[in-house]
């Protein structure tokens, strides 16, 4: 692929989860016209099968939440490709709970994906990234990271907890003089599959400060207006930009 001249991947290696929807899907198509190789990892391998048709990359089943399957994929990246440059931990679900009527499987389900499944990510790809001497991690967190969620505790304690792994990664990593950069994404509402989910659970619960909140912004977020920013973290550009927890959100946590 060409690079679009600002942003030059050509030669990189770009591993994204999630990548069969939304804003991993979006990720996969920009970083695939910036010239990087996309390796597209999802559940749904169908999906990621697609992606990686489109745009001329590589798919592989998986389940974040799998050491093992983990495992599999970086041994099959280290053949087929022999790198690792690049890792967007997109993957994630948003499921309804409250702190007073929690549901545990809820809650273990959330951060098993949410959380360990990007830590587990993180570890997989420093593995790479070390040797290299540079790489650059991004994690879908979210502005439900920001302040209180009651109807989505659990969610939003998940993407607080990604952001937190985040700095934690990107300090390690520049104490221990990697020029390896991490950082997190918060995007607010964004159309896809799973703000279905947010409407959804907003609707049934009817929660006026959270509809109200989205009404400021005019409008839901589109994928590709997230991927934009995340090609950017991802690229020479970003150099100094690393523990940064980015909010993306047209104000509506402003
Ligand atoms: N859409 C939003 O409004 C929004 C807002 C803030 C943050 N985010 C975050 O952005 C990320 C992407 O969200 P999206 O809206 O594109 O979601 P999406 O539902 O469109 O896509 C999520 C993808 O993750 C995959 N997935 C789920 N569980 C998995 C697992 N265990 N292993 C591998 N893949 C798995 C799904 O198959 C799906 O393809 C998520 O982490 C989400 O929390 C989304």
């Amino acid at each position: 692929m060409m690079s679009n001249g600002w942003i030059d991947l050509n030669g990189q290696v770009a591993v994204v989860t999630g990548a069969a929807s939304g804003i991993g899907r979006a990720a996969c198509v920009a970083l695939a016209t910036a010239g990087a190789k996309v390796v597209a990892l999802d559940l749904d391998l169908q999906g990621a099968q697609a992606v990686a048709t489109a745009v001329n990359g590589a798919a592989h089943g998986l389940d974040v939440t799998n050491a093992a399957e983990w495992h599999v994929v970086a041994e099959w990246i280290q053949t087929e490709f022999g790198r690792l440059d690049i890792l967007v931990n997109s993957a994630g679900i948003a499921l309804k709970d409250t702190v007073g009527d929690v549901d545990l499987s809820n809650h273990h389900k959330t951060f098993a994906i949410n959380v360990e499944g990007t830590l587990l990510g993180m570890q997989v790809a420093l593995r790479f990234m070390r040797p290299q001497g540079k790489g650059a991690i991004i994690n879908l967190s979210s502005t439900a990271s920001l302040k209180g969620n009651p109807n989505m505790a659990s969610y939003g304690a998940s993407k607080a907890a990604v952001a937190h792994f985040t700095r934690s990664a990107a300090l390690e990593n520049v104490r221990a003089g990697h020029d390896i950069r991490i950082n997190s994404v918060h995007p607010g509402l964004i159309e896809t599959a799973m703000a279905g989910e947010f409407y959804g659970i907003l609707e049934k619960i009817g929660s006026p400060d959270a509809l109200r909140t989205m009404m400021t912004t005019g409008r839901p977020g589109r994928p590709e207006e997230v991927a934009d920013l995340i090609l950017y973290l991802a690229s020479d550009r970003a150099s100094f930009i690393s523990g940064a927890s980015i909010v993306i959100d047209r104000a509506a946590s402003a």
